[in-house]
């Protein structure tokens, strides 16, 4: 793959026709190594959060063993690139096929479930194995969170003690999962999702093997700096010393957008503008899905390719390339006001759940990529240090904007 020093080297020696999905291969390796130095247990990286090669093997080589996989065709893919990993298939629902092929051609252990159903399915396609790690889906606010994902799983604490109570014989390890939702910018919601387990556990009188606190951690976003990593850490690490459970309760977690959301980049390229309006190349059926109905705003920097002066920064909407008015992406993104027709627009931060959303629709689908070695536009991590992290007071890492 082409490696270039910046996305300006980029546009200069391959003046791109098709959106690019510049990785930054680095910034996935100083997250993760993050994580697993500094998280008070096992880090199963959510694979469907970026399952781009370059992406899992900066963060296999920072110290990552574990996966959380949505899907066979995950399963496949971690179990071939990693043979020895250990893969826990985390949906809460599956079809019993995909069960059964996990548990006997891929060796998976570890399932999640979150109502009777599922695990009378776990059984049967099993074949009532005995060395099952089931792990309870349990529903948990997401108040604080972007993108809710309490809505489709999780099961009711009142419920959950029942389904927990059933599971607790059938399971070699048990142990309860939940999801604070996406981008969640309040530390508390993991001391408030822990203290849901803690009742649980004194209401079902069953013992647990395992706290998985889920995904959730978030990335710096123009419009939103959450606090330091090490705030939620600690936050964790206090709820978890209130929970009635042995030391040799295992703690899991499953981060996605905080591992990667540095590590990419997409470059598109400005067709068409209509007042604050720029028509790009790539769009929410794209790389962009994030910055449509999910509002995301994303960092982003102009490039031009024939190097005039930059005008001032003003507030840009972008339609994407297809026909559906849905592939609008409002912004505001921040860009030169004389921006027009043949520039390009590097938009950032867009590592988690980027590429990975593309789709073919309306013929537009680019694989173009790159490796980027710059830094990237937002970051939680500074570059060297052992505790690499901003300080409650120190304000982000700011690259975005101006022209590049
Ligand atoms: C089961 C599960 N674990 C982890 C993640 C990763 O979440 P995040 O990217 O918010 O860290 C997700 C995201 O959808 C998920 O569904």
């Amino acid at each position: 793959m082409d490696r270039f020093n910046s996305a300006r080297s980029l546009v200069s020696a391959l003046a791109p026709t098709r959106p690019v999905t510049c990785l930054r291969p680095a910034a996935a390796a100083r997250a993760s190594s993050y994580f697993v130095r500094n998280f008070p247990g096992e880090i199963l990286y959510a694979v469907k959060t970026n399952p781009t090669p370059e992406i899992l093997d900066a963060v296999y080589d920072a110290g990552v063993r574990r996966f959380d996989v949505a899907s066979i065709t995950e399963i496949e893919q971690i179990t071939r690139r990693f043979p020895g990993a250990r893969v826990s298939y985390m949906h809460p629902v599956k079809s019993r096929d995909a069960i059964g092929h996990a548990y006997f051609q891929y060796g998976v252990r570890d399932f999640a479930l979150d109502s009777e159903a599922e695990l009378e399915k776990i059984l049967s396609a099993t074949g009532n194995a005995d060395d099952l790690n089931l792990l309870i889906r349990l529903a948990v606010p997401n108040f604080h969170a972007e993108l809710d994902l309490s809505s489709k799983f999780g099961i009711e604490p009142l419920a959950g003690a029942d389904l927990l109570f059933k599971s607790r014989s059938l399971a070699r390890r048990l142990g309860v999962c939940f999801h604070v939702g996406s981008q969640c910018m309040s530390p508390s919601a993991y001391g408030t999702a822990i203290h849901m387990v803690r009742d649980l556990i004194v209401s079902s009188g069953v013992t647990l093997d395992i706290i998985d606190v889920g995904g959730g951690f978030p990335s710096a976003y123009p419009n939103m700096a959450p606090p330091p990593l090490n705030v939620y850490l600690g936050e964790i690490a206090s709820a978890l010393k209130t929970l009635p459970v042995s030391d040799v309760c295992e703690v899991w977690a499953e981060p996605g957008r905080a591992l990667v959301a540095e590590a990419a980049s997409t470059l598109v390229r400005v067709d068409l503008r209509r007042g604050s309006f720029l028509y790009i190349n790539d769009g929410t059926y794209g790389s962009l899905f994030d910055a449509g109905v999910p509002g995301f705003i994303f960092p982003a920097r102009a490039i031009r390719p024939k190097g005039s002066v930059p005008g001032q920064l003003m507030p840009f909407s972008f339609y994407g390339p297809t026909c559906d008015g849905l592939d609008f992406m409002k912004g505001p993104f921040m860009l030169p006001d004389d921006i027009g027709e043949g520039d390009y627009i590097e938009i950032g931060l867009t590592g988690a759940y980027g590429s990975t959303m593309r789709t073919h629709f309306n013929g537009f689908h680019s694989d173009e990529m790159a490796v980027l070695t710059d830094a990237p536009m937002l970051t939680m991590y500074r570059a060297g240090a052992s505790t690499d992290w901003p300080s409650a007071n120190r304000p982000l890492q700011q690259n975005a904007g101006k022209t590049s």
